[in-house]
């Protein structure tokens, strides 16, 4: 993939919008290469929505991933970039951004050290599981729920922790720096993919 010194992005997010604050605020102080073409929503009322709104950016709420996807063609999206976006992603949608190189352009962040707890909730899941060690999964999207290449990851200690909300500041902590960190990366195209294990591996240079 030719590699362009600024890329366009467009965020997905179904609520708060924390990730996207983070990822915001990376490309206003020059640490992320790319420019916010479009915060979409699946909902309405998201917050994240009047966050996008307050910094000047174009929002959409549009719920039909086919309408969705012809915004962002039109748009030259050269990245989605998913921030708490809780829907499920046709496979239209994940083939419309297909890299040659056997990955989607489409990246998402998982509240969990995948495979383990995908899907939702999944710090409640680790909280009420008794796990020692919880963590955050930056991965590029495939068909499955939450099962596509591993990008990045990191572990928090939550032994100590007496509730799920200290859980989840300490977890959206990480997700915002390790977010900001990983498509930097994966913007400038300072990656090589291999597979291992019968599965591709992504490798940051
Ligand atoms: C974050 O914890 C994110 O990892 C999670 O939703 C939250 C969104 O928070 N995403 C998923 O669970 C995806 N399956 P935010 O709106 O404040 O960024």
């Amino acid at each position: 993939m030719e590699l362009k010194p600024i890329s366009k992005i467009a965020i997905l997010a179904s609520g708060r919008g924390s990730n996207f604050e983070a990822i915001a605020s990376a490309v206003i102080s020059g640490d992320l290469p790319a420019e916010i073409v479009l915060i979409a929503s699946d909902k309405q009322e998201a917050p994240v929505l009047e966050k996008a709104k307050s910094k000047g950016l174009r929002v959409l709420a549009e719920k039909d991933q086919s309408a969705l996807l012809g915004v962002l063609k039109s748009l030259q999206v050269d990245y989605v970039v998913l921030a708490g976006y809780m829907r499920i992603l046709s496979k239209d949608f994940i083939s419309a951004f297909a890299d040659p190189r056997g990955f989607s352009r489409i990246v998402n962040i998982h509240p969990s050290l995948l495979p383990a707890f995908p899907g939702l909730e999944s710090y409640r899941k680790a909280f009420e599981s008794g796990v020692k060690v919880a963590g955050v999964t930056v991965h590029f999207v495939d068909a499955g729920i939450d099962t596509g290449p591993i990008c990045a990851q990191e572990s928090f200690e939550i032994s100590d922790c007496k509730t799920l909300e200290e859980v989840e500041a300490r977890g959206l902590a990480v997700e915002h720096k390790l977010y900001a960190k990983t498509l930097n990366w994966i913007l400038r195209n300072e990656f090589k993919i291999n597979e291992r294990g019968g599965r591709l591996h992504v490798q940051p240079y």
